[in-house]
């Protein structure tokens, strides 16, 4: 299934990551591909924020991973930037065992570890577009992530 939902402020970015927060399940996988200072982190810094997280969510980029431990849900952002041009090998710093784990996982960069993302994760893509808004591409496979499409698609419908 896939959804495209434009994005002219933050405001509207903020708005979508209220959603995900909302509908948001243990053993998620999110990820956010798409152009530098498209707008990933902002988005993963919303849903955090609506999830009730109140540490400071910032780009994990010289961390590569952040777990902010939270009840109903924890938050595991990843950010795989950094992990271009490390061989497969060394990419075995147990990354898998959190997207795996029992939280919300948000993965920026989610092509540099493609081999351990699962097919069934749910995906956006966002691209700035020449007007400076931004076009977040939805799509998954799983009928686990439908509803949540379906969610948006209807907060979205006057936009
Ligand atoms: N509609 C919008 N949605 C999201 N961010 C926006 C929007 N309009 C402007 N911005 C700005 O764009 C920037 C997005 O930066 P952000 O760090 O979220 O990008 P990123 O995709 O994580 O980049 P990187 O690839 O470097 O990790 C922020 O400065 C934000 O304020
Ligand atoms: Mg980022």
């Amino acid at each position: 299934m896939k959804l495209t939902i434009i994005s002219k402020t933050i405001d509207d970015t903020n708005k979508i990551g209220e959603n995900l927060a909302k509908l948001a399940f243990r053993g998620e996988v999110l990820t956010l591909s798409g152009d530098l200072g498209a707008g990933k982190t902002t988005l993963t810094k919303s849903i955090g924020n609506s999830l009730g997280i109140k540490d400071e969510i910032n780009s994990p980029t010289f961390n590569i991973l952040k777990c902010y431990f939270h009840e109903p849900i924890s938050l595991f952002h990843i950010d795989a930037y950094r992990l271009e041009d490390v061989r497969p090998e060394q990419k075995d710093i147990g990354l898998e065992e959190v997207i795996e784990g029992n939280g919300l996982c948000v993965i920026e960069w989610p092509a540099f570890i493609d081999e351990m993302i699962p097919f069934d994760s749910l995906s956006v893509e966002i691209l700035l577009n020449d007007d400076g808004s931004r076009s977040f591409n939805f799509d998954t496979l799983s009928p686990k992530y439908f509803h949540i499409l379906e969610a948006l698609k209807e907060v979205f419908k006057n936009a």
